[in-house]
């Protein structure tokens, strides 16, 4: 190990998973001397964490590239910057990466982080040596450090990756792999130190992840694989930790503990991201979703049910092969009738390799950029209707830092609604409760009521 200070800048595109790598990647640095820098101009080591969900993704990292050379050359006589390219695009490409751009010292995939340091020092030694794109998730938990650092008082924690379910549009199956999931006493462990460094709320993430089914707890063997739903309500006992969320689900995957456990634990936010991609059965059935629009709207009423304060949120696609205006218009008719606190759609997007990339009758780019103008003006006219729907309640709000004007706090509501308020900075990192007076699309304000409860 080294003591002399390196600067490490690292760019992240994608999903939230991508985001916990580039913290874990940086743990697994800090040891080595690197300290987080701003900018790639002047750093030592420059990672970019790519995302493959898209096909704009790949072609942003090779302008990136191009853009780090001029860095790289004025570095060369200052100690050389290292450039790495890791996630998902390193995972599929790795190989051509290497070979179509020069400047690229090394390449991780995302299970081989924590090989980071000797990938590092083999790239130092020869270039084309430090490719490592393995498949295998276990050894990387184990290896990482068990310390993190944390900068708030909400973090991510991966508990699974990987995806079983072969939507015929998505690469996650091929480039993560098959579905894996983290033993719960390694979650907890992590967990409970993040607590202890102030985290207040937890977002459990995974390609899949309620598919979750971990090794559980030592001494319970005997339960079998713990399921999400048990997973939450055990982490929601350790000390400190007052929210609970998940990201992303598939619908066949709500089962019936996981809905039970919204309905018991006030600590799991009543806010679901459940993406139904689209509203057509028929295209549904081409996506291999395996279910059709009545069953999501029927389990989106089951949750309500249990859940009277739960709010929806979701992800589609528009312009799947196939797609006629009618498909178009069932989806259309879904978000009318579901009704989304808030949504990520997308421009269906041909990804080599997958079932929907071969299929007949693609969608011309212009007729799915209409179709998203369309969707995105009704699901934003939703967000901003939802957000007004609160004006007049009293919401629990996480303070996370002072707001833009002096005196102000910023925070996020159970719905992750940003919410500025005025009020003291001892209340930061601590639960407030906020009468809600304004809100837009983006944000709400209010004026803070009642006592603040001190979860520390
Ligand atoms: N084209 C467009 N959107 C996609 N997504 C996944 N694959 C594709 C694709 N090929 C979207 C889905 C998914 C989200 C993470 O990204 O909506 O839920
Ligand atoms: Fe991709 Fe999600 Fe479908 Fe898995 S469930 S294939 S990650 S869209």
């Amino acid at each position: 190990m080294s003591s002399t200070r390196k600067r490490l800048y690292i760019k992240t595109y994608g999903c939230q998973m991508n985001v916990y790598d580039s913290e874990r990647m940086k743990d697994v640095l800090t040891p080595l001397g690197y300290e987080t820098s701003e900018e790639a101009e002047g750093s030592d080591l420059v990672i970019i964490n790519t995302c493959h969900i898209r096909e704009k993704a790949a072609e942003k990292l090779y302008s990136d590239l191009g853009r780090l050379r001029p860095f790289k050359d004025a570095k060369a006589d200052h100690g050389g910057m290292t450039i790495a390219v890791a996630g998902c695009v390193a995972q599929a490409e790795g190989a051509e990466i290497m070979r179509r751009a020069p400047t690229v010292d090394l390449v991780v995939g995302p299970q081989s982080y924590h090989k980071l340091p000797e990938l590092i020092a083999r790239a130092h030694r020869a270039r084309g040596e430090a490719l490592d794109t393995e498949f295998e998730v276990e050894d990387k938990f184990d290896q990482l450090p068990t310390e993190r650092h944390v900068e708030g008082y909400s973090a991510f924690v991966t508990v699974q990756e990987g995806c079983d379910k072969f939507c015929t549009f998505c690469v996650v199956p091929y480039t993560r792999g098959a579905e894996w999931s983290r033993p719960v006493d390694q979650l907890v462990d992590e967990i409970r130190r993040l607590a202890a460094k102030g985290v207040r709320e937890i977002t459990l993430l995974g390609q899949n992840v309620n598919a979750y089914h971990g090794a559980p707890p030592a001494g319970r063997e005997a339960d079998g694989p713990w399921g999400l739903g048990q997973l939450l309500r055990h982490i929601a006992l350790i000390g400190g930790i007052e929210r609970v969320r998940y990201l992303t689900s598939h619908p066949r995957d709500m089962d019936e503990a996981l809905i039970a456990a919204h309905r018991d634990e006030f600590k799991i936010m009543p806010y679901l991201h459940l993406p139904i991609q689209s509203g057509s059965d028929k295209i549904l059935k081409a996506m291999n979703r395996q279910h059709t629009y009545a069953e999501y709207a029927e389990l989106i009423a089951r949750m309500r049910e249990v859940r009277p304060d739960i709010a929806i949120s979701g992800d589609f696609i528009v312009g799947f092969p196939g797609e006629t205006d009618a498909d178009f218009e069932d989806t259309m008719r879904c978000v009318r009738e579901i009704g989304y606190a808030s949504a990520f759609s997308f421009k269906y997007s041909r990804r080599p390799g997958t079932p929907g990339a071969a299929m007949p009758n693609q969608i011309d780019e212009d007729v799915k950029t209409t179709r998203l103008h369309a969707l995105q003006a009704l699901l934003d006219e939703q967000q901003t209707d939802f957000n007004r729907s609160q004006i007049g309640r009293t919401l629990p709000v996480l303070f996370e830092k002072a707001g833009r004007l002096p005196g102000q706090l910023h925070g996020r509501s159970p719905y992750l609604q940003s919410v500025h308020v005025d009020g003291p900075a001892e209340l930061i990192g601590r639960i407030g409760q906020v009468e809600i007076e304004a809100a837009s699309r983006n944000s709400l304000s209010g004026r803070l009521v009642g006592a603040e409860r001190d979860v520390a």
